[in-house]
């Protein structure tokens, strides 16, 4: 199946010759089923991929995937894949299956036994073909068309009765509780598994989301999580099967000691979940650098270290109010981008969905959190889908290219990563997947990769420069603060420290460092860099197209290019 990615184009703010110049490689098809190979999704042929995905709800009381009254069916698909995600991760109540009464019901009387009657009419008009379907065959029909759209398919069981979730209180927390009994549960996962057992595009399935409440219990947990992937993988041995931890998904920590003991391998993957508001209001209040080392190393104590011991881990749920509003989000959410980016992980955005039916009792409900608009008509935020973009490709992993590893200076609270341009002349901001490819030395210097070329601070409030040669000593350029991403080098001997900072046009400059520790109300946003790795493709085409203005170069510094470009060859 050929899953291809639309690139959303930014309109450049200045000159955009590239220099050394990295792209994503033009998609090759994934060869479906995937699998495991240490910490990575891979294809049937081995190659790396990355689950970019985005949570599409189904599981609140009408039990229909959202927004069908809003756009049909096709035209949202075909919004999620233009929004550049290749996956969605497709929620569902238990009782859709294990209750054979309520999923036979239709998509109309599903909704007009909850007094939906104006979504039932929306549904007449954008999908009339869903309307007198059973809510399982509804259920069907919205996998099928993405599937027919070339995105993949993970299926959450994210509760059991229908409804908004998720709440310590609600009953449907842990195995036991008053809506979750184990058996049941195992019942409609093994009729899930079964029903898309020759539907290539179901690539996995979340066994259940957010487990929480008082009844939770660890060796609960591996009894029922262990029988429920076995049978998820008899009955459906292609599909990863993804394993959500305990406390909302924020802690797998009881993994570090003992692992599952499963009859299958190369099948299994982690899940966690990482909100701005889990991190106890901390973003709203305190040092965005402190507050991020922190609640970095708890991730890292709770689930990231499952990448470490060789496992996937899979982010299936994280967000933020896309209006822009909301400060602490605002600051989570660069946070979330410089980790993802920098484990290169796999991810699920919350939500496709630009509202709902009907949500704890509000009809129309708009969804902040939404990818999509109120109306599903366009992107809620398009300025946030661009910044998303620069995460939507795998960096590294197995297949990805020949090229050898080098370095990306990303900086996320654009989403841009810092390119030059051919005369070398200009720093600047551009897409990620147009980076110039850098080294970070042991030296600490940051040298344009297989050349001597490095880059250097001119002084407060100038652009930075590439020089020659990398002798002077204000061209080691440290990590500091806690977050380590301000990237900060010594202007004189005199302690005079500027930080990379950019101007409005995205200019690469060097500031005072600001924000460094202490103050809550402060936003290092702008001189938040992460050095990320990366073996994308160095593009060849490029450099021929290039090849005029590297002619330029060439007469600046006879010497060094030729050097270089037998570097090149
Ligand atoms: C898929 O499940 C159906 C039952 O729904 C079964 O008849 C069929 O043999 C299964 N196919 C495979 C390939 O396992
Ligand atoms: C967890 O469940 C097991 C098996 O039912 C039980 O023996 C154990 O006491 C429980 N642990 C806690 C902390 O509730
Ligand atoms: C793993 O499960 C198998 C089959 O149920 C069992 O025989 C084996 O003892 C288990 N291993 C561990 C370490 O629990
Ligand atoms: C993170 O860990 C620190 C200890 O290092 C702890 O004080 C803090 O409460 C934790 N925060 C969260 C949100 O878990
Ligand atoms: C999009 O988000 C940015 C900040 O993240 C905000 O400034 C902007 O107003 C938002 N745009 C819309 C249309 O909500
Ligand atoms: C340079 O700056 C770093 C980070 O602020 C500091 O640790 C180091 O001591 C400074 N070196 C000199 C020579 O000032
Ligand atoms: C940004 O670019 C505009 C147009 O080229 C220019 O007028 C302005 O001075 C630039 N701003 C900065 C901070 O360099």
């Amino acid at each position: 199946m050929a899953i291809t990615r639309s690139t959303i184009t930014m309109t450049p703010s200045g000159l955009f010759l590239l220099f050394l110049f990295a792209t994503t490689a033009s998609p090759a098809p994934i060869a479906l089923p995937l699998s495991t190979s240490s910490r990575w999704v891979v294809d049937g042929e081995g190659r790396r991929v990355k689950l970019a995905c985005v949570n599409w709800a189904a599981h609140l009381e009408p039990a229909v995937a959202e927004g069908l009254s809003k756009q049909p069916l096709d035209a949202i698909s075909k919004s999620v894949a233009a929004m550049g995600f290749n996956c969605v991760r497709l929620t569902w109540p238990l009782y859709l299956l294990t209750d054979s009464s309520f999923g036979s019901v239709t998509v109309r009387q599903s909704l007009e036994r909850l007094g939906l009657a104006e979504s039932a009419a929306g549904v007449r008009v954008n999908n009339p073909g869903l309307l007198d379907l059973t809510l399982v065959q509804a259920f069907q029909a919205v996998v099928s068309n993405l599937a027919s759209n070339s995105l993949m398919v993970i299926l959450d069981n994210q509760i059991s009765k229908p409804g908004w979730c998720c709440s310590k209180y609600d009953d449907n927390g842990f195995f036991g509780d008053k809506y979750f009994d184990p058996d049941e549960w195992l019942r409609g996962l093994e009729m899930m598994a079964t029903m898309f057992n020759s539907s290539t595009s179901v690539v996995g399935m979340s066994l259940r989301n957010e487990l929480r409440g008082p009844k939770q219990n660890i060796s609960l947990w591996y009894r029922y999580m262990q029988r429920g992937a076995e049978i998820v993988h008899s009955a459906n041995p292609d599909i990863l099967v993804i394993l959500s931890g305990l406390d909302y998904d924020k802690d797998l920590s009881f993994l570090s000691e003992k692992q599952v003991n499963l009859s299958f391998t190369k099948k299994l993957v982690f899940e966690y979940h990482w909100y701005g508001f889990s991190d106890g209001g901390d973003w709203g209040s305190q040092n965005p650098n402190e507050v991020c080392a922190m609640v970095i190393g708890n991730i890292t104590r709770k689930g990231g270290f499952l990448l470490e011991q060789g496992w996937p881990l899979f982010l299936s749920e994280f967000g933020i109010d896309q209006r822009g509003v909301n400060e602490a989000d605002n600051h989570f959410l660069s946070c979330f981008l410089s980790f993802a980016a920098e484990k290169d992980i796999d991810w699920a955005l919350w939500a496709l969905q630009g509202s709902y039916y009907i949500r704890e009792g509000q009809l129309g409900l708009d969804e902040t959190y939404g990818a999509l608009s109120w109306d599903w008509c366009k992107a809620r935020n398009s300025s946030f889908i661009q910044r998303l973009s620069a995460i939507q490709s795998p960096f590294q992993g197995p297949g990805l290219s020949k090229s050898s590893p080098y370095n990306m200076i990303f900086h996320p609270s654009t989403g841009l990563c810092i390119v030059t341009n051919s005369q070398l002349k200009q720093l600047q901001l551009g897409q990620c997947a147009e980076s110039t490819a850098w080294r970070y030395t042991r030296q600490k210097k940051l040298m344009l990769k297989g050349t001597k070329y490095c880059l250097q601070p001119e002084g407060v409030s100038k652009p930075a420069k590439l020089g020659f040669g990398c002798k002077v000593s204000s061209a080691k350029w440290h990590l500091i603060s806690s977050s380590k991403m301000h990237i900060s080098s010594n202007l004189t001997n005199n302690g005079n420290n500027v930080c990379l900072d950019i101007d409005d046009n995205g200019t690469i400059m060097t500031n005072q460092c600001k924000c460094l520790s202490l103050d809550g109300t402060c936003n290092p946003g702008s001189q938040w860099f992460k050095i990320i790795r990366s073996s994308r493709e160095v593009n060849d085409q490029i450099f021929k197209r290039c090849r005029s203005q590297f002619a330029q170069v060439e007469q600046l510094y006879p010497d060094d290019w030729r050097k270089h470009r037998n570097s090149l060859a």
